[in-house]
């Protein structure tokens, strides 16, 4: 199934991705070595001395999106490796460079569509103005669309497991940068931090017109109050989409509310079969797709993912789930039906 020509060649958007999530190994080096920061990972800081190294690190993240501690000192979580990532980003050519990378494998993946998400608390809480980070993605999304036939917009997520008092001005910081961004989401560790801790901002962001998503991981505890508190309460009426949400395949009432408000669902498979069984997964998707939800498949964070990318990820969908060529393309006409590019776009888009 790797070389499996229909799924390259099908036109793909793909509306779950977080670009800091798409560090990879060699890029992780390179700014090291450009900015002369030295490389480390974990909680016990260990550090890292080659991309070989990294790579290594990369392989060894272990436990749970969230889980409290890497079990032994070679091992790390994914939060750890995640957002250690972050500190090699520090002026715009690097937040340039890491979405250019990113846009550059999407079109050869022919993805011509995709809104990335970015986490700007774990930038600006470093020091790293707004500006910098938005000037970088700005031109970016410019370069993609001009060189690579990839058009992009970006969704700013806010940091659930950050102060709530944080996200009002993070909100209002990037408001100067609103051309380029759609959507607000909610993201990081959802340990016992429901979307309603966050009502304020997303009414506040839907009353401006943004669009609304919010992440509701797999198997999280809490999850099925976590998904009714996005779809039926989130920013007043419920959020446009869920990133994840599977577990509303558990129970009817759930599906009944997505399918009604047309709620778009946001799944990354090769996340979930790190920690979780495959019937558990696939028999959930196949479940919500034959309802006639409108899911689509992406990445995640496909650097830390074992380097699985949304052509991966459509790759064992087809396989685990059985999906006919023609049900590829459904799951490419439900991310049409439920990205938030501009209509002229989406009636353009075969
Ligand atoms: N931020 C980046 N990747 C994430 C994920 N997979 N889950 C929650 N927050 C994230
Ligand atoms: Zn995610």
């Amino acid at each position: 199934l790797s070389n499996d020509k229909f799924v390259q060649g099908l036109p793909k958007i793909e509306l779950h991705v977080h670009i800091e999530g798409t560090m990879t190994p060699e890029l992780r080096w390179y700014l090291s070595q450009r900015h002369g920061i030295p490389l480390r990972a974990g909680s016990d800081q260990i550090p890292l001395f080659s991309e070989e190294e990294v790579r290594q690190a990369y392989k060894n993240i272990r436990g749970r999106i969230g889980a409290a501690s890497a079990e032994g000192r070679k091992c790390f979580t994914f939060f750890e490796i995640y957002y250690g990532g972050f500190d090699l980003l520090q002026c715009e050519e690097d937040f340039f460079l890491l979405a250019v990378c990113y846009f550059e494998r999407a079109a050869d993946m022919n993805v011509r569509y995709c809104e990335p998400f970015f986490d700007p608390q774990g930038h600006t809480r470093r020091g790293i103005p707004f500006e910098v980070i938005m000037k970088g993605f700005k031109r970016a999304s410019e370069l993609a669309e001009r060189k690579l036939n990839v058009k992009s917009k970006w969704i700013m997520c806010i940091l659930r497991d950050s102060p709530v008092e944080d996200a009002m001005p993070t909100y209002e910081a990037m408001l100067p940068y609103r051309d380029v961004i759609v959507g607000i989401g909610l993201d990081s560790d959802e340990l016992d931090r429901p979307p309603s801790l966050f009502h304020e901002v997303f009414k506040r962001a839907r009353d401006d017109g943004f669009k609304i998503t919010s992440h509701c991981d797999f198997n999280q505890k809490n999850t099925h109050e976590h998904i009714r508190q996005v779809v039926e309460e989130l920013s007043g009426n419920g959020a446009d989409r869920i990133d994840h949400g599977m577990n509303a395949a558990d129970r009817p009432e759930l599906m009944e509310t997505i399918r009604e408000k047309d709620i778009g669902l946001t799944l990354s498979p090769c996340g979930y079969v790190r920690h979780s069984s495959e019937e558990e997964v696939f028999s959930r998707i196949r479940k919500l797709f034959d309802a006639g939800i409108k899911i689509t498949i992406a990445s995640d964070d496909p650097a830390y993912m074992e380097d699985n990318w949304v052509l991966h990820a459509l790759y064992l969908v087809k396989e685990k789930c059985n999906f006919s060529n023609s049900e590829l393309v459904q799951l490419q006409k439900n991310a049409v039906s439920i990205c938030w590019a501009d209509e002229d776009f989406k009636d353009s888009f075969s």
